[in-house]
């Protein structure tokens, strides 16, 4: 399995940008963050309450593809991803579309896998070119009243609902179990599930409502109440943004017949990586380091994740919830952006290119497509003039498009960097996972930000409440 390669080159510029040296000089903090990191992870493990400066401190993830890997290998079936893999088949047998719900950390994972290593196009597909498996939505991450109801049309009052092909599930993701907004749709879908079923069914609704969620809260009820057949945990000690790799975003992964097994062994390589690699050959402390010189000497203090692929738009989104909730505290944190290209150097790019120079570019490239390439090919229609261009690929024009944008911003002297992925697949997906996360809390320790919590999101959470109820 190929490596994900990270490369700061474009950020080593003389006047605006770093040095080598500079990250060089770096690695002791770095590597005093990592051990920092680690000690956490040791305390965490023995069960240790946290020091209050570090409280909460959910460590968990870091060791948690290891701990789901060993589980599976050792009991298989009985283990917990034998029975996210059983209940993932379960539903493909069962139904035709599953409708994920969550919101924030209990979302966005589940959708960058699903953007990433799924056919561009996977919910139109036929039955048979999707393998089997169901369509996935996604929703209970807004409370848009037209956008939630356009999702309740799409899966109608179906009269097949017994058979596979017309049948549709629920998945509900809340570690808290009360997150209003997951919670008002997963009412909306009950309900509708609940008046779709016959009477006898062959199903219950407690096999078409799989929960996933904390050992108690009102999502937990719930699902007793409701007589889930299966229900899983978001394990203890890892928080919403942190939890991709549990069973939040291995069991729509598997209902996607995704390989989860890839996706934790990718994380495994980047947390070996983590561990053993110095600075300058380690993808995470560099990211960190490279990321934090450039806004404490720069003042880039946007980050902009630049994905040449459309597949990963989530993925990046998904990264700006981890970096903004993660270190966007006491008046601190860099902004994140995620800009897809080259959609967008025709909307942002002029921005980037001759804006504030506030900005840190990491380009996010797929060295190796799915599929075979595109030509541009000759036409007896030459009136766009392409036939000069006929043996060029779509490739070969994003690759020109990448090293233009690259050489644009160094002549202008604009710090940029590189994240190379070798395909799009699952392991890489768990290698960068892994390392954006672990890169973020480094960052975390290195500035003294407790990465872990979101206090600033229950402000919004109490006013909401107290409108609700006076009006
Ligand atoms: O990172 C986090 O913890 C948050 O983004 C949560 O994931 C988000 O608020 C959803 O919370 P819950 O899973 O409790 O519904």
């Amino acid at each position: 399995m190929d490596p994900i390669e990270y490369q700061p080159e474009g950020a080593f510029l003389e006047k605006t940008g770093i040095s080598r040296e500079s990250l060089l000089q770096l690695g002791p903090s770095l590597e005093a963050a990592r051990s920092e990191i680690q000690a956490d992870l040791k305390a965490w493990t023995a069960g240790h309450p946290p020091a209050p400066d570090k409280d909460p401190l959910d460590a968990g993830f870091i060791d948690l593809p290891e701990r789901i890997l060993t589980d599976y290998r050792t009991r298989r079936e009985q283990s917990e991803l034998g029975r996210v893999l059983a209940t993932a088949d379960r539903l493909c047998e069962t139904v035709d579309r599953v409708v994920v719900l969550g919101i924030g950390g209990s979302y966005m994972g589940a959708r960058a896998i699903m953007d990433a290593c799924c056919h561009p196009m996977y919910n139109e597909l036929s039955r048979a070119d999707r393998g089997s498996r169901p369509r996935v939505y996604f929703d209970g991450n807004n409370v848009d009243n037209d956008a939630t109801q356009g999702l309740l049309d799409v899966l109608g009052q179906s009269e097949s609902i017994e058979q596979p092909e017309g049948g549709w599930a629920i998945i509900v993701v809340s570690k808290s179990g009360g997150t209003l907004e997951t919670a008002v749709a997963f009412r909306q879908f009950l309900n509708r599930l609940n008046s779709t079923l016959k009477s006898p069914s062959a199903h219950s609704l407690g096999d078409l409502v799989v929960p996933i969620t904390g050992t108690h809260g009102k999502l937990h009820d719930l699902a007793q109440a409701l007589q889930c057949r299966d229900i899983f945990r978001v394990p203890n000690g890892v928080g919403g943004r942190f939890s991709v790799l549990s069973t939040v975003g291995l069991l729509p992964a598997a209902v996607l017949g995704l390989d989860v097994v890839h996706l934790l062994e990718g994380a495994v390589m980047m947390n070996e990586r983590f561990q053993t690699a110095a600075v300058g050959n380690n993808p995470v402390l560099d990211f960190a380091g490279v990321c934090h010189l450039l806004e404490k000497e720069r003042g880039a203090s946007t980050r902009v994740l630049s994905v040449w692929s459309k597949g990963l738009e989530a993925f990046g989104l998904w990264y700006d919830q981890l970096l903004a909730e993660s270190l966007g505290k006491s008046e601190r944190g860099a902004l994140p952006l995620t800009a897809v290209n080259t959609r967008d150097l025709h909307s942002r790019g002029q921005q980037h290119q001759e804006g504030v120079r506030d900005k840190l570019i990491t380009n996010v490239i797929v060295d190796k497509y799915r599929r075979d390439p595109l030509r541009v090919g000759q036409s007896q229609w030459n009136q766009d003039q392409l036939n000069a261009l006929a043996d060029k690929t779509m490739p070969d024009i994003m690759r020109a498009a990448i090293q233009g944008s690259k050489q644009a911003y160094r002549d202008d002297n604009r710090p940029t960097a590189d994240l190379h992925l070798p395909c799009l697949d699952e392991h890489t997906l768990g290698q960068a996972f892994q390392m954006l996360m672990l890169a973020t809390i480094v960052e975390g320790r290195l500035i003294g930000i407790n990465p872990y919590g979101q206090p600033g999101v229950e402000a919004y959470k109490r006013n909401m409440h107290t409108f609700l109820r006076s009006t």
